[in-house]
C-alpha cells in the first residue's frame, strides 16, 4: 500500500489496523486533515553525523547570548533531568513534577541572562538545528494541500519559528503552540507568557487553545507525530476525532522502550532521522499515490 512502511526503521504492533485507517483518511481526503507534530526531535533531528542536535532550549544554551556559568548550570540540568525524560521504569506520573522543576529552573536562568530579541535570529543561524530529511517536501505538500499543520513544542515559541522561518517553510498553515518569550520595551527577556508547556501538559495546552481546534472542527482525521508519551496528548482538544494515525519517533533509549512506543503510537520509527515515512503516508491521504 505504502512502500516505504517496509522500511527497516519501521514498526507497527497492529499493521492491519494502520492499514485500515490509512485507507479511511484516504478516503476522506484532505479536506478532512490535520497534522498535529511536536518539534523538538520529531520535526528536528536528534543527531547528525553522531553528534546531537539541538533542542530549541540548546539552541539558546550553547549561544553566545549565555554566560559561561550559566551554561554550566544548564548542562547540568540538561545531565540531571534529560534521563529522567527517557527513563522507562518511571511513570509520566512520577516524572511531571520533576519535569516542571527542569522547565522552571532552566527558563529561571535564560530571564536571567537578559537575552535580546535582535539576536535570535543570529543566534539560530549560527546554532546546530536541522530539520529532518524530507521537511520541505513536508511542509511545502500541507501548504500546498490547504492542510492545517498544528506545531505543538514544549520547546521555546521564538527559536522554533525563526528555525521554520529561516528554512523557508513558515507557511501560513502552520500555527504553533509553544512557551513564548515576553520581552520588555528593550527587548530584554523578562518572562515566559502564558501557563507553562511541558512534555507532560500538552492535553491542557490542548485544553486551553480550544478556539483553535474549534476552527478546524469538519477536519475529523489527525496526522500526530511526536517522539515522547506526552506528544500522544496534543490531539486532545480535537472534536470528534473520526481516525487518528499516531507516528512516534524512537530516538534514544530503543530497546528498553519500544515495547512502551509499540503501545502507544500506531507506528513507531526506529532511530530514522528522515520525514520519509510521514511523506508518503501524506502522499497517499491526498491521493497523489
Ligand atoms: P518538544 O515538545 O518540542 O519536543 O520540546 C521539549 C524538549 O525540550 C524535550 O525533549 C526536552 C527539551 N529541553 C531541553 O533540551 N532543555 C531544557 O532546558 C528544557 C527545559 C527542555
Ligand atoms: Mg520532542
Amino acid at each position: 500500500m505504502i512502500p516505504e512502511l517496509s522500511n527497516p526503521s519501521v514498526c507497527m504492533k497492529d499493521p492491519q489496523r494502520v492499514e485500515e485507517i490509512l485507507l479511511a483518511m484516504q478516503k476522506a481526503g484532505s479536506n478532512t486533515l490535520q497534522v498535529i507534530s511536536d518539534f523538538d526531535m520529531t520535526l528536528t533531528r536528534f543527531a547528525y553525523n553522531g553528534k546531537r542536535c539541538p533542542t530549541c532550549h540548546n539552541i539558546l544554551d550553547n549561544s553566545k547570548l549565555i554566560s559561561e556559568d550559566c551554561k554550566e548550570k544548564l548542562k547540568e540540568l540538561l545531565h540531571t533531568y534529560y534521563p529522567i525524560e527517557i527513563d522507562s521504569t518511571l511513570s509520566a506520573e512520577q516524572k511531571l513534577p520533576l519535569m516542571v522543576e527542569w522547565w522552571t529552573k532552566a527558563h529561571t536562568l535564560l530571564i536571567e541572562q537578559r537575552i535580546r530579541k535582535d539576536w535570535l535570529a543570529q543566534v539560530v543561524q549560527e546554532s546546530e538545528a536541522k530539520l529532518r530529511d524530507g521537511f520541505q517536501l513536508f511542509f511545502d505538500h500541507l501548504q500546498e494541500h490547504s492542510v492545517p499543520l498544528l506545531i505543538f513544542s514544549a520547546g521555546i515559541g521564538d527559536v522554533l519559528e525563526e528555525v521554520i522561518r529561516q528554512a523557508g517553510v513558515f507557511h501560513p498553515n502552520v500555527k504553533v503552540f509553544s512557551n513564548y518569550m515576553d520581552f520588555d520595551e528593550a527587548g530584554i527577556l523578562r518572562a515566559f507568557k502564558g501557563e507553562l508547556i511541558h512534555i507532560y501538559n500538552k492535553r491542557e495546552g490542548a485544553l486551553l487553545n480550544s478556539d483553535h481546534f474549534q476552527e478546524l472542527s469538519h477536519r475529523h482525521n489527525i496526522l500526530l507525530l511526536g517522539d515522547s508519551l506526552g506528544d500522544l496528548n496534543m490531539a486532545d482538544g480535537v472534536h470528534n476525532t473520526e481516525n487518528i494515525l499516531k507516528i512516534g519517533y524512537l530516538n534514544d533509549k530503543v530497546e528498553e522502550r519500544k515495547q512502551s512506543y509499540l503501545n502507544a503510537f500506531d507506528i513507531v520509527l526506529l532511530k530514522d532521522e528522515t520525514l520519509e515515512v510521514a511523506n508518503a503516508i501524506l502522499l497517499y491521504i491526498t491521493g497523489k499515490k
